[in-house]
């Protein structure tokens, strides 16, 4: 997992919580890179996992949760980090359309050793977006967040609601979506 998604994680469990507790979660999980993160690293995607449970334990907050919270945070680091990627874009549910092919893709050429998710577009009209992720890393929290953040991002509110799809490590999850 590329290091700029534990950086932003480290300064949200700042900004939301302490500086104390960013010490505390680093000092309860054995990790192999000493917590020490830059943002161009590469780290296991077992640390990020390792630094949430650890989160959750100390702050009682639940895991997903924890998930959702850190999606909207990072959206809203992306649009800071990435304000190109925004410049052709006037509406969240075609940003969203544009995820696999253009948003990801050309992160995958940023950082060629990124580890992305799929989304598949089922449909899509000025009202409803229906998406589909798969990971295996099965990050569908985040990817929550991340969507919520997407829309308060372009000053819309919409209904969510999330299905899960298949079984076991094939399960996938879908995502649907409507302006309120
Ligand atoms: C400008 C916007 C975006 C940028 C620059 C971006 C970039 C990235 C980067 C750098 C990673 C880490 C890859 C790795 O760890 O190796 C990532 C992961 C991820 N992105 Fe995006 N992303 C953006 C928007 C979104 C949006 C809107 C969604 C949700 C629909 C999304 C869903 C995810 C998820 C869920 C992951 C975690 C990896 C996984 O699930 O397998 N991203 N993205």
């Amino acid at each position: 997992m590329k290091g700029v998604v534990f950086t932003e994680f480290m300064d949200m469990v700042e900004k939301q919580f302490s500086a104390d507790m960013v010490d505390d979660i680093i000092e309860d999980v054995e990790l192999p890179s000493g917590g020490a993160y830059t943002a161009v690293g590469t780290y296991p995607h077992g640390e990020m996992v390792a630094l949430v449970m650890a989160l959750s334990t100390r702050s009682g907050v639940a895991v997903p949760d924890l998930l959702r919270t850190f999606g909207e945070y990072l959206f809203t680091s992306f649009v800071n980090g990435f304000p190109t990627f925004f410049k052709d874009h006037g509406d969240a549910f075609s940003f969203l359309v544009g995820i696999e092919d253009v948003i990801h893709s050309e992160v995958r050429k940023l950082y060629p050793d990124a580890e992305l998710p799929r989304f598949d577009v089922e449909h899509h009209d000025d009202r409803r977006l229906v998406i589909v992720y798969s990971s295996v890393r099965h990050l569908e929290d985040l990817a929550e967040g991340l969507i919520l953040g997407c829309i308060k991002h372009f000053g819309r509110t919409a209904r969510l609601c999330r299905e899960t799809i298949g079984e076991g490590e094939q399960r996938r999850e879908r995502f649907l979506l409507e302006y309120s």
